[in-house]
């Protein structure tokens, strides 16, 4: 398969790379099937052969759309299980911008076939927008879009609370994305007052539910917070318009999942947000409603983890976070300007400016150790070039006690002090660079100190926003 001078140059050059740092076991497995198997030319031909999931491990806009964009030129479907219009997924190809919110990334790509799935809150409006302005630029998705019908549907009167209720938390808000996640997501617990896709199948039976939510809505924001009254009429109105749109695609996603992974097609879950806004396991309640993780794939899909070949955790070479919460690196000052300034850190969603800081070590590995995680995509690398030096946090003090585990009670986040580890910067432009060794020194220190202090082999690395600007390891 490969002639002996090709392993041993394979072999001692990943050797070199390593040799700086003290890698964790699963980077000496990843080392032994790169020497053994695989590279570059061989990267995409894995991923067609498996199933994976790719998860942001920060607080979202990690760079997901253009991974996922990447590695779905060679999976068969592509999945969304979580969440909703919160998520802003940007792919960039030949300088044209997509940025997406409720179809999965892949579905750039005309040959990949489409799957929303239970786990996500649909906003039709929003989803109708983004299926005509697909079908604009000459992408359609008849035939290879596949809705749930078990998914749930924010409708106006969601957004409508959202807004009501952040307005009135004043200083104590969330920060929300007022796209009517949280309160979609506590109708769906709540149970008697949700709406699901398939309801649009049953009209009348729609029509009638949506009587008894108008009332119980109306008695409810009249209590808490005045605003506009629900009316029951005008919304069973727009969701004639959705069924007849959206009509087509609505399936049993979960059976569709399991038919394509039987007949052996590989499938790709996108994770939206990310594991540090996850619901259970993020910095609540400065989180999203959803299970943003890879933990939130199995039930927001109906694919049980142990189907799934790869976890890949997405990162940003340094750390955002929209919206309020605890943030120990964060960098309120000229430093978090340059990073926002440089990285164009402005949410793909809301506009509003990304609060930029440092790596943070701790967090990333915390989450990548909830995920399962096996390898992570870096994004922004080129964003990094002209700072002098870069800090990476590798532990937190807190009370005085020094811990490497991150503590997600925002109690304790409050209280941390970051132990940085502080490296050299690099001036080169790094964004027309296509090899790792190409890299300059430092840069390549950089990556090769953030995989030992998270314990995660990096295998893609961003050095610019286009589907071309990336190096695979
Ligand atoms: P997502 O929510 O995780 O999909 O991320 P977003 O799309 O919200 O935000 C990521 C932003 O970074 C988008 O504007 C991308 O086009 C951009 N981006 C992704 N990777 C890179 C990279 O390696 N370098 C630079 N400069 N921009 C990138
Ligand atoms: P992608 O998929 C970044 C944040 C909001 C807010 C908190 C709760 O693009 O990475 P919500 O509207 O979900 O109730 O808001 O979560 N948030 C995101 N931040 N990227 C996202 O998605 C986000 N989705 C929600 O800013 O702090
Ligand atoms: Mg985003």
């Amino acid at each position: 398969m490969f002639s002996c001078g090709m392993l041993m140059a394979r072999f001692v050059g990943l050797v070199r790379l390593y040799a700086s740092g003290c890698p964790a076991y699963s980077q000496y497995l990843w080392l032994f099937k790169r020497i053994m198997f695989l590279r570059r030319d061989d990267f995409s031909a894995e991923w067609s052969k498996m199933n994976s999931c790719i998860t942001g491990l920060q607080w979202g806009d990690e760079g997901k759309g253009k991974v996922v964009d990447i590695l779905a030129e060679k999976s068969d479907v592509v999945v969304r299980y979580a969440g909703g219009a919160n998520a802003g997924h940007t792919v960039v190809i030949g300088g044209h911008k997509f940025a997406l919110h409720l179809l999965p990334s892949g579905s750039v790509r005309q040959d990949t076939a489409c799957v929303i799935a239970n786990g996500v809150v649909i906003d039709p409006d929003c989803l109708i927008q983004e299926i005509d302005s697909l079908r604009h630029r000459d992408i359609g998705l008849e035939g290879r879009l596949f809705i749930s019908e078990n998914a749930h549907v924010v409708l106006d009167y969601h957004k409508q609370e959202d807004q009501l209720r952040e307005q009135s938390l004043g200083n104590s808000k969330l920060g929300t994305t007022i796209r009517g996640i949280g309160p979609c997501y506590a109708d769906k617990i709540g149970r008697s007052y949700a709406v699901r896709v398939g309801d649009f199948k049953e009209p009348e039976y729609l029509r009638q539910k949506l009587q008894k939510i108008a009332k119980f809505k109306n008695n409810y924001f009249k209590a808490m917070y005045g605003g506009d009254e629900v009316d029951a009429d005008a919304i069973f109105s727009k969701c004639l318009i959705y069924a007849e749109r959206l009509g087509n695609f609505i399936v049993d996603t979960t059976e569709h999942l399991h038919n394509a992974i039987s007949v052996g097609k590989s499938v790709l879950f996108e994770g939206a947000q990310g594991a540090l806004l996850d619901l259970d396991h993020g910095t609540f309640p400065y989180v999203t409603s959803s299970n943003a993780s890879s933990l939130g794939m199995a039930a927001g899909s109906g694919v049980p983890a142990k189907l799934v070949d790869k976890y890949m955790g997405v990162v940003k070479s340094y750390t955002t976070r929209v919206g309020e919460g605890p943030f120990p690196t964060e960098q309120d000052n000229e430093i978090g300007s340059e990073i926002r300034e440089r990285g164009n850190e402005y949410g793909t969603t809301t506009g509003r400016p990304r609060r930029c800081g440092w790596f943070d070590a701790v967090a990333v590995k915390y989450s990548a150790l909830i995920g399962g995680i096996d390898e992570l995509a870096m994004m922004h690398l080129d964003t990094l070039s002209g700072m002098s030096e870069l800090k990476i946090a590798k532990a937190y003090r807190i009370d005085g006690k020094e811990t490497a585990f991150f503590p997600s009670n925002c109690a304790k986040l409050s209280r941390v002090e970051c132990v940085y580890e502080t490296l050299p910067g690099w001036d080169d432009d790094v964004s027309c660079i296509r090899t790792f060794e190409q890299l300059p020194a430092n840069a390549r220190a950089y990556v090769a100190k953030i995989e030992e202090l998270t314990g995660c082999p990096i295998s893609i690395i961003g050095v610019g926003p286009g589907r071309e600007q990336t190096i695979i390891r």
